[in-house]
């Protein structure tokens, strides 16, 4: 059995990383149709070799495909989804336009995939913020060993979660700034170059920021407990690829971090790092695979039932199209 596959937002970093990843993982494609804006309709990408032509959205037949891999942002998403998905085309959206509807699944494979039973409520299934998957891909051991009954979260996030453009502003302002050349901020509030943001998206009325309000929000879906309190802090780094997470967490029942390691090192989807000197970084363990690294391991010094730890993973692999992908292949397996 083969499929034919769109790829909504296939110039840029998400979709192109999706259709290599299609190739990569041997997904069973019998057309693939690379979608985009006008812009650049008649452009090619390439995948198993062949250069095809990338299309126009809005001139597109939905009903060509059986799968519609999202990711050209919110707006474009809430334009074509239903459409899509009335013509009988499973939508795997990557905007946070439908993950807070109750009858959207929202799923990481390796932690909810039951909630996958739902996909035909609407066609559609949304893929969570990348900074939310990795954090649940960790934290799904221990939730199920002794529950976690609070989650404090300080993210590290790449300048790639942001975009393309994004990514030139932090190359450009570096090399202006080491050429002594003054640089101004376009992409992001302030400057990205040796500099650290605590604003990733908009700020929302009780001045938490919305990717913040997505990590409390979506654990909550992920989860199925609407009891676990998450309070996070997302700031932007400096870095291209991968984001890092320090996570400081609170369970029902203490649990030693050795016990912790001991969960972690059978988790789907996760590399432990089990010396303290071992940690992961995004440079050097988590760009251009797919797996979510934990190191740091630890007993909070100031909290009976504290456990400390650093999770880095690819934000474009694991945090978006790897999931994405990991989202219809549990669904072939499964429900197909
Ligand atoms: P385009 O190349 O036509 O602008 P990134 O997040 O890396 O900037 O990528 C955004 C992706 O979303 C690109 O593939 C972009 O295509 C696509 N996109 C942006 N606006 C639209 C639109 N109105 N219709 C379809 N695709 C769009």
């Amino acid at each position: 059995q083969a499929f034919d596959v769109a790829v909504l937002g296939a110039t840029g970093l998400v979709g192109q990383t999706m259709i290599e990843l299609l190739e990569e993982r041997g997904f069973p494609i019998n057309r693939l149709y690379p979608l985009a804006s006008k812009r650049s309709a008649g452009s090619t990408v390439t995948f198993k070799g062949e250069e095809i032509e990338v299309e126009d959205a809005e001139a597109f037949d939905w009903s060509l495909v059986q799968f519609g891999f999202f990711s050209a942002g919110g707006s474009i998403s809430a334009k074509y989804a239903p459409l899509a998905a009335d013509e009988g085309c499973i939508v795997i959206d990557n905007t946070s336009e439908f993950r807070y509807e109750p009858d959207i699944p929202l799923v990481v494979p390796e932690v909810n995939a039951h909630a996958l039973a739902d996909f035909r409520n609407r066609n559609i299934i949304a893929n969570p913020n990348c900074s939310t998957i990795q954090m649940m891909v960790a934290l799904k051991p221990i939730q199920d060993a002794v529950g976690i009954s609070r989650i404090n979260v300080s993210t590290y996030q790449s300048v790639s979660g942001a975009g393309k453009e994004a990514m030139e502003e932090l190359a450009k302002q570096t090399a202006g700034l080491l050429n002594a050349r003054e640089v101004k901020p376009d992409a992001f509030s302030r400057q990205i170059a040796f500099n650290a943001i605590p604003q990733i998206d908009a700020f929302q009325e009780n001045d938490y920021t919305k990717e913040e309000m997505k990590m409390v929000w979506e654990t909550q879906k992920i989860m199925g407990d609407n009891s676990i309190l998450v309070n996070a802090t997302a700031v932007r780094v400096p870095v291209f690829y991968g984001h890092a997470e320090a996570i400081h967490l609170e369970t029902h029942s203490p649990i030693d971090a050795e016990q912790v390691k001991q969960l972690l090192s059978d988790a789907p989807g996760v590399t432990l790092y089990e010396g303290a000197e071992q940690f992961p970084t995004q440079v050097s363990s988590a760009c251009g695979n797919d797996m979510v690294h934990v190191g740091r391991v630890r007993n909070d010094i100031t909290h009976p039932c504290g456990i400390n730890m650093w999770v880095v993973s690819d934000n474009i692999r694991k945090g978006a199209a790897t999931n994405s992908i990991q989202i219809a292949e549990t669904l072939i397996r499964d429900y197909m």
